[in-house]
């Protein structure tokens, strides 16, 4: 089953290179799995699925958000035409990466940012610092969990009504909205579009999306190495797995921790 080969041609983006450009020593220059794109001369693509795995803080969505400015997407999210900007928190990253394309250019795209009340929190933010004697707007966002369900309802109709064949997608943890069921469900659609002549690339921890059958899954070590794994040993699958064997073993060695 996990040797289906996806049927469209895919691979709009075949590589990704660290310009030799980028030599801050800060923010994101800095971090281990960035300097592991410079020294290490650059990160193949291959067309479908390609899964970023790692522990939080790894540099995922970094990493997700300058191949996304790079390839011309709003840091913010959004298709190719999103041009909106609430505040600058992305990373100049974009700016010093390559991207070496393939001949064929994607017919459409989306970026799906990790954070996915961004952009209604932005603006939020904007109107709380607009001094208006009133009460702050955030206040009253504070119950985010009755928009949570509508929020994995929208993304499920962003996947199946707006994604469509030859798309370039980028997904930051798509699995923070959905249900166990509407993480199956995304499974089955990425397969889909990935038969479809679609590439994708989706930073992730969870383990029911990482099962997709051909697809590829790359991993950030904490040395900041990037390299491809298996599923059985993705990060996300062996620690869920253990976990879920034996609970109480997990449960005991954390509760008699600090
Ligand atoms: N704007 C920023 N300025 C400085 N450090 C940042 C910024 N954004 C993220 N970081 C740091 O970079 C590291 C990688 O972050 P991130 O790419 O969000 O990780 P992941 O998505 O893998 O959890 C984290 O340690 C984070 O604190
Ligand atoms: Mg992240």
């Amino acid at each position: 089953m996990r040797n289906v080969r996806f049927g469209g041609p895919g691979g709009f983006i075949r590589e990704v290179r660290l310009a030799n450009t980028a030599v801050a020593d800060e923010y994101p220059f800095a971090l281990p799995v960035v300097r592991w794109l410079g020294g290490s001369g650059g990160l193949a693509l291959p067309p479908g699925v390609t899964f970023l795995v790692g522990e939080n803080g790894a540099g995922k969505s970094t990493l997700l958000e300058a191949i996304a400015v790079a390839a011309g997407f709003n840091p913010e999210g959004g298709s190719r035409n999103f041009r909106f900007a609430t505040r600058a928190s992305e990373s100049s990253l974009g700016d010093h990466l390559v991207l070496r394309w393939g001949v064929t250019k994607p017919r459409t795209g989306f970026f799906l940012r990790a954070e996915s009340y961004y952009n209604v929190a932005s603006e939020i933010e904007r109107l709380d610092s607009t001094p208006d004697g009133g009460p702050p707007l955030l206040t009253a966002y504070g119950g985010v969990s009755a928009h949570e369900r509508s929020h994995g309802e929208s993304f499920l109709d962003l996947v199946t009504h707006r994604f469509g064949p030859n798309g370039l997608y980028l997904l930051d943890e798509p699995e923070a909205a959905l249900s166990v069921r509407g993480c199956m469900a995304v499974l089955a659609r990425l397969a889909e579009l990935a038969d479809r002549g679609c590439q994708i690339l989706v930073a992730t921890h969870s383990p029911i999306l990482l099962a997709l059958p051909g697809a590829t899954i790359c991993e950030i070590a904490d040395d900041g190495h990037l390299g491809r794994v298996d599923f059985d040993d993705a990060l996300p699958v062996r620690l869920t797995r253990g976990f879920l064997s034996n609970p109480d073993r997990f449960l005991r060695h954390l509760f008699t921790e600090d």
